[in-house]
């Protein structure tokens, strides 16, 4: 649980517009109704686009009231649906979405997506001088500045539960299960699905594949009597990777099958977690954008909401944990 900053109120908007953009996070929904009943709490009025930057580029915003976000903050995905908009990357298509929103009086965007999305919100903020506020939406958890994203809880939740019906069957015929986990070129997700699964092995983005040495585990394994096997794969750069890697260890001896899990960690309804940080988050972006503040992204760090500036969030890359991919080795036996 992380407490709300107290902050002084400087410049109230009078009008925000929130944006969900890019892969969709099970929390988007807990967000954007924080927002708008936080917003609303204060007078702002509030209006969402339609489909991500699509909506501010097409001027289609419609306005959001404290019924409009009834009953959503237990469902995945996002009512304001989302999008990959190619034209926002065009600083005339930007300039021009900008002109609109003057147009129509926003004075704050709330944006809420993973780091694609979260450099379009620096951009904007830093050409058009319209205030915005990013907050980490995005499975992925690949956000530099914060420790946690909204959607990354679900989605390891979602993993696991997958896991440990695998682990049932993999059992029964003592095969080696090749478990395939999003985050595109991170591995966030697959180092806590194997953790907190018990995977025998884990492979990561950054790390190339030692087909030998992973065929001299399963060997070694198969000796101390243990026969069956999960290994959790992060989707990277290869997406044969996983198929190939089964097809190769059966050519070995060791029974292999592959299992992509793919957007099902996209959906669902999201954790507590998920609802809390995505409601702290999203009612905090209100409190940051009327205390005068911009071109930040809000998330957490060390237990409490921290604002960090937008340009530094997108020009850095975070770390994966060493001390946890170290553990991860020692605990596979
Ligand atoms: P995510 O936000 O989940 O990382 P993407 O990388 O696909 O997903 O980005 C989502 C959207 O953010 C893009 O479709 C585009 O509209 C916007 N975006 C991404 N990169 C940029 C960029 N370099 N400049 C401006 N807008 C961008
Ligand atoms: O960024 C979220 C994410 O789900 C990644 O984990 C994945 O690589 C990508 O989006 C998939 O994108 P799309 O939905 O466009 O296939």
């Amino acid at each position: 649980m992380w407490d709300l900053p107290v902050l002084p109120v400087l410049r109230q908007p009078r009008k925000l517009v929130i944006v969900t953009s890019g892969g969709d996070s099970p929390g988007m929904n807990a967000a954007i109704r924080a927002v708008v009943r936080s917003a609303i709490h204060r007078g702002i009025r509030v209006l969402g686009s339609d489909k991500g930057y699509t909506g501010l580029v097409d001027d289609d915003l419609q306005p959001m009231g404290t019924a409009s976000v009834g009953n959503i903050l237990h469902r995945g995905g996002t009512v304001l649906k989302s999008d990959r908009c190619e034209d926002f990357k065009r600083p005339e298509v930007r300039a021009e979405a900008g002109r609109l929103l003057r147009q129509r009086g926003v004075d704050g965007l709330v944006v809420i997506g993973g780091d694609g999305s979260l450099t379009g919100a620096h951009l904007l903020a830093a050409e058009t001088g319209i205030p915005v506020v990013g907050l980490p939406g995005t499975i992925d958890n690949d956000i530099y500045g914060t420790d946690d994203t909204i959607g990354f809880d679900t989605a390891v939740n979602t993993g696991l539960d997958a896991i440990d019906r695998i682990r049932d069957t993999a059992h029964s015929h003592e095969r080696v299960f090749l478990v395939e986990v999003m985050g595109r070129s991170s591995g966030f997700i697959a180092l806590a699905v194997g953790i907190a699964g018990g995977a025998e092995s884990i492979l990561l983005p950054d790390a190339p594949v030692d087909l030998p040495d992973l065929v001299e585990r399963l060997n070694q394994s198969k000796k101390r009597g243990k026969n069956s096997s999960l290994i959790v794969v992060a989707e990277g750069h290869d997406p044969q990777l996983t198929q190939g890697l089964a097809a190769r260890l059966s050519e070995h001896g060791h029974q292999a099958r592959a299992c992509i899990l793919g957007h099902i960690q996209r959906g669902g309804s999201p954790t507590g977690h998920d609802r809390v940080l995505a409601t702290c988050l999203g009612a905090s972006a209100v409190d940051h954008l009327c205390a005068g503040q911009s071109d930040i992204m809000l998330g957490v760090q060390h237990g409490r909401i921290s604002a960090v500036p937008l340009h530094d969030v997108v020009s850095n890359r975070k770390a994966l944990p060493v001390g946890i991919m170290e553990l991860a080795q020692v605990l596979a036996h």
